[in-house]
């Protein structure tokens, strides 16, 4: 089961998914998207839904039982982005991207643990956090704590599951190609600046589907943390010892102009 699995990594890996022959259920606020994909999969189920709405956990998990039986593996993959200045960033926007980010993530995985609990069959629990779920860039700071709070909420979860043989993963893509980069820039009212991507050179940008084949090893062969940049994955260690370092490197992304008009 996939949240936002109309578009970007969660389509891929609702496609990727159907190619290791598991039945998907797919799930997002726009059924057109929805659908595209869904037609690409043998055995698909779409359900709509505003993670936001705390009702939609139940919906979703009554539906994909109903479809194929209880779901093994949940992927908490519904988000966006925020570009602004920490200190730009209104109280409003901040509880908003920790409801779409953050509490969908625990509501949803929260419920799916209690439900494998109860069947004590195990499962797989997963959420796409990010690579800034460890260290923020500049005009990110709002997106980076609701990734750092997935992650970390994962963490806990993961020793708390782990004897009743639920598996709980976090994925950490670096810069994906997708959506999401125009998502962000447009409910941050900076349209045609797309400051995550346009930052990343070429070589570091990868597309959504080298995540979701890497998610779909996962689920084969369940691991904590899923990476798939070597670079990036270093540079989060790096930073533990040295912020200094890594603060130096992430000054290049600094637009000169910003701090004053937000
Ligand atoms: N692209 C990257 O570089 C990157 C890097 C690190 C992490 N990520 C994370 O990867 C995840 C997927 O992003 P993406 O790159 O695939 O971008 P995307 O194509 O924009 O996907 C986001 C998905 O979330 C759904 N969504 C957003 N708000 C929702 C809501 N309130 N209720 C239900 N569904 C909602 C959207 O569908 P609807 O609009 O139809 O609802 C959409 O399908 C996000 O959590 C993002 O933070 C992305």
């Amino acid at each position: 089961m996939i949240t936002g699995g109309g578009t970007g990594i969660g389509a891929a890996t609702a496609i990727a998914c159907n190619a290791a022959r598991m039945p998907v259920v797919i799930a997002g606020r726009r059924l057109e998207p929805l659908q595209t994909v869904c037609n690409q999969l043998d055995r698909g189920l779409i359900v709509q839904v505003d993670v936001t709405d705390p009702d939609h956990v139940p919906t979703l998990l009554d539906s994909a039982e109903e479809a194929f039986g209880p779901p093994w593996a949940v992927l908490a993959n519904a988000g966006h982005g925020l570009d602004r200045t920490a200190h730009g960033t209104s109280e409003a926007a901040m509880r908003e991207i920790f409801e779409v980010n953050f509490f969908s993530t625990h509501l949803l995985l929260q419920e799916a643990a209690r439900r494998m609990i109860a069947r004590q069959q195990g499962g797989h629990l997963l959420a796409t956090a990010s690579c800034v779920s460890k260290f923020a860039p500049p005009y990110h700071g709002a997106y980076a704590a609701t990734k750092a709070a997935q992650d970390l909420y994962c963490q806990a979860m993961r020793l708390e599951l782990a004897p009743a043989g639920i598996h709980v993963s976090t994925v950490h893509p670096g810069t994906i190609v997708t959506d999401f980069f125009d998502v962000s820039a447009n409910l941050s009212g900076r349209t045609g600046t797309r400051s995550g991507i346009d930052h990343t050179p070429k070589m570091f940008q990868q597309t959504p589907d080298r995540i979701a084949s890497a998610i779909v090893k996962c689920l084969r062969r369940p691991v904590p943390e899923v990476w798939t940049s070597k670079l990036i994955r270093l540079s989060a260690a790096i930073r533990t010892y040295f912020p200094k370092m890594l603060d130096r490197s992430m000054r290049k992304m600094l637009e000169s102009d910003r701090i004053e008009s937000e």
